[in-house]
């Protein structure tokens, strides 16, 4: 067996010489992020033979703290192993172990990763933002980085408690994509060698973002079940008890508007539902027939509190860069102004100015038409 580097490719890899032709070998990966989903992808990589490391920032341990105690990570459900698996909290480490980093923080913690990265040349690097949310727009004052994917959704579902992770489902597939629509497929056979699900390449960031179906399920089903969350700390079952039939009807007038924006841009985005069908490899026939019936979402517990991500990540982080895409489109967005002021009224918070606005994105500047060439399907190619 040979291993030569793949020098001047636009993915940092290597391939290996076996038998008559050239494979890709198992690349080594980074998670940053130690939450529930980044272990959930260490466990899985780590189980198909890629090195794995996982970087926890040293003020977010919470549950890295915990599995270092235990000196392994127990995972049940869809993922069953016990493991030791490799944490650090050294930035530095986790740079210098690997080309390919997987950002797995929520949203609203990718700017404090990026602080962290600042000091390192990442010219050579490549970060897979799991969930993406328009990661790459995001102003990286003087930091380069050779490629940057950004995914719509995580590919489990899954909790964490004391350090053990319970993975209630795992997707078929997921939606990724670049700022820039001209990858070439040797690019793309690289990202889909580090995934353990299949990825389905969207035209660019805009459609994956707009693609993050948990726009459409988490703000509306927190709002609708506040007074329960509060008065229970979140004692039930998020979807099969909160998501009913007029949730369900509020969620479509969301739902809409995503794919009424995704138009403007020429995508042609699936329904909520189809979404999720696609993702899981379900056939569900609305939002209530997923709620009640879908493993990966009928045994989740409703969160604690208001202060969750449900609402802190994807109201700001979502909700509030789509409304901003339809202002500047002209496309009637009121079902999720409505959303994101009742949000606002119930937490105290300014999600439209806190969040990834037209401003943060450095979109404010662009007229329709710009926006239109920069990110529409006319002037995107599609890759696959
Ligand atoms: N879990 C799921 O089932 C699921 C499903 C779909 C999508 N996702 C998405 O996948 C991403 C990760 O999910 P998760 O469940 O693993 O999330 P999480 O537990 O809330 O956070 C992941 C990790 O990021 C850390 N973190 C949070 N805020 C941070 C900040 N400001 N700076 C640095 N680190 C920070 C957390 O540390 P602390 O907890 O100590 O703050 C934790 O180690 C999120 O965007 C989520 O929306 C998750």
């Amino acid at each position: 067996m040979l291993t030569v580097s793949s020098l001047g490719n636009p993915m940092p890899n290597d391939y290996t010489y076996n038998e008559h032709h050239f494979v890709p070998s198992q690349p080594k990966v980074c998670i940053i992020g130690a939450g529930p989903a980044g272990f959930a992808l260490a466990a899985d990589l780590k189980s198909r033979g890629t090195d794995v490391l996982i970087y926890s920032h040293p003020t977010h341990h919470r549950q890295a703290s915990y599995v270092l105690d235990k000196g392994y990570l127990k995972a049940k459900g869809k993922i069953t192993s016990t493991a030791t698996p490799d944490v650090t909290y050294d930035i530095s480490e986790a740079v210098s172990f690997t080309k390919v980093i997987i950002l797995s923080v929520p949203s609203t913690g990718q700017e404090t990763i990026l602080e962290a990265l600042k000091s390192f040349d990442l010219r050579g690097h490549t970060i897979v933002a799991i969930p993406g949310n328009l990661f790459s727009l995001v102003p990286k004052v003087g930091l380069e980085v050779e490629n940057i994917f950004e995914t719509n959704l995580s590919p489990y579902s899954c909790r964490m408690h004391e350090g053990e992770l319970i993975v209630l489902g795992k997707k078929k597939l997921i939606y990724i994509g670049s700022l820039h629509a001209n990858l070439s497929t040797h690019s793309q056979t690289q990202i889909q060698h580090i995934f353990p699900v299949e990825v389905k390449w969207c035209h660019n960031i805009i459609e994956v973002c707009l693609s993050n179906i948990n726009g459409v399920f988490h703000p509306l089903m927190m709002l609708m079940s506040a007074g329960r969350i509060e008065s229970t700390a979140g004692d039930f079952m998020i979807y099969a008890d909160g998501l009913t039939q007029s949730v369900a009807n509020a969620m479509l007038a969301v739902d809409s508007v995503r794919i009424a924006i995704g138009a403007a841009f020429g995508f042609e985005l699936k329904g909520v539902v189809e979404v999720s069908n696609e993702c899981y490899g379900h056939d569900f026939k609305d939002l209530v027939d997923l709620a009640q019936n879908s493993g990966p979402h009928n045994n989740l517990k409703a969160p604690p509190d208001m202060g969750h991500r449900n609402i802190s990540e994807d109201v700001p982080d979502l909700l509030v860069c789509w409304y901003g895409l339809a202002e500047k489109l002209g496309v009637e967005a009121s079902p999720i102004k409505a959303v994101i002021t009742l949000v606002e009224m119930a937490t105290g918070r300014d999600y439209m100015e806190a969040g990834r606005n037209m401003r943060k994105l450095n979109l404010e500047h662009l007229s329709r038409n710009e926006l239109l060439d920069r990110f529409g399907v006319g002037k995107s190619k599609l890759c696959i």
